[in-house]
């Protein structure tokens, strides 16, 4: 079972939606534990309610964003985990290139429009009403060291309605980030992405020897 590392500073829909979505057996994966960069946040009482272990690094603590971000990964090193998932992070992650761990990230907008540094939460969704784009929409990538940059997995659009506010269109994009995040996951955890340069390559599910789905059940099963 792939094991995941939660990154968050906030209110943590997205790893509740995780959560419920893994208690549901619809994402094959374990979360071994939530790191949060802000004690108060509520993510943190959604992950101990989870019974999940949780980490605090304040990122108040620090005046260095580089000395933060090693922080993170010294106390993210006692766990064992294949994928740091960000759900709701405001910061910057320092790959830890010694233990080659990929981390992701899921954006409430379409990359590479209403992105990076301070563009984040609500802020974007401000951004795309006074800009008055008719898409707005959600991308999945994978994190590199760069703010919303990394090559992309996932995206969909979600249209702009007239009279939309931040409170309305949140709720739509949300309704897809809830979906399209665990399906990024869920082909991470099956081995499916292969990235190409920028590029990343969805590959087929594998077959079994006889030649089902392997995550097909047989009928006397
Ligand atoms: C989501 O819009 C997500 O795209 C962004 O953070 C928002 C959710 O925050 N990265 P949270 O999970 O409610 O804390």
């Amino acid at each position: 079972m792939r094991s995941l590392a939660v990154l968050l500073s906030g209110t943590g829909t997205t790893l509740q939606n995780l959560i419920d979505v893994i208690a549901a057996g619809e994402l094959p994966a374990k979360i071994a534990v939530v790191l949060s960069s802000n004690p108060n946040a509520y993510g943190v009482i959604r992950a101990q309610q989870a019974g999940i272990d949780v980490e605090i690094v304040n990122r108040k603590e620090f005046n260095d964003p580089v000395v933060f971000a090693d922080a993170v990964n010294a106390r993210l090193s006692r766990y064992d985990v294949d994928l740091l998932v960000l759900a709701g992070y405001n910061h910057l992650v320092k790959l830890d290139r010694r233990r080659n761990i990929p981390a992701i990230n899921i954006h409430p907008a379409l990359i590479p429009s209403f992105c990076g540094k301070g563009l984040f939460g609500d802020r974007v969704h401000k951004a795309v009403l006074d800009y008055g784009v008719r898409f707005t929409g959600v991308t999945v990538h994978f994190v590199d060291e760069e703010y919303d940059h990394g090559p992309v997995i996932l995206q969909e659009p979600v249209e702009v309605r007239y009279g939309d506010t931040v409170d309305s269109l949140r709720s739509r994009v949300q309704q897809v980030e809830h979906r399209l995040y665990p399906t990024a996951i869920k082909l991470f955890v099956e081995g499916r992405l292969r990235i190409e340069g920028r590029t990343v390559v969805i590959l087929p599910r594998q077959k079994d020897e006889g030649g089902r789905m392997k995550d097909e059940k047989r009928s006397n099963e």
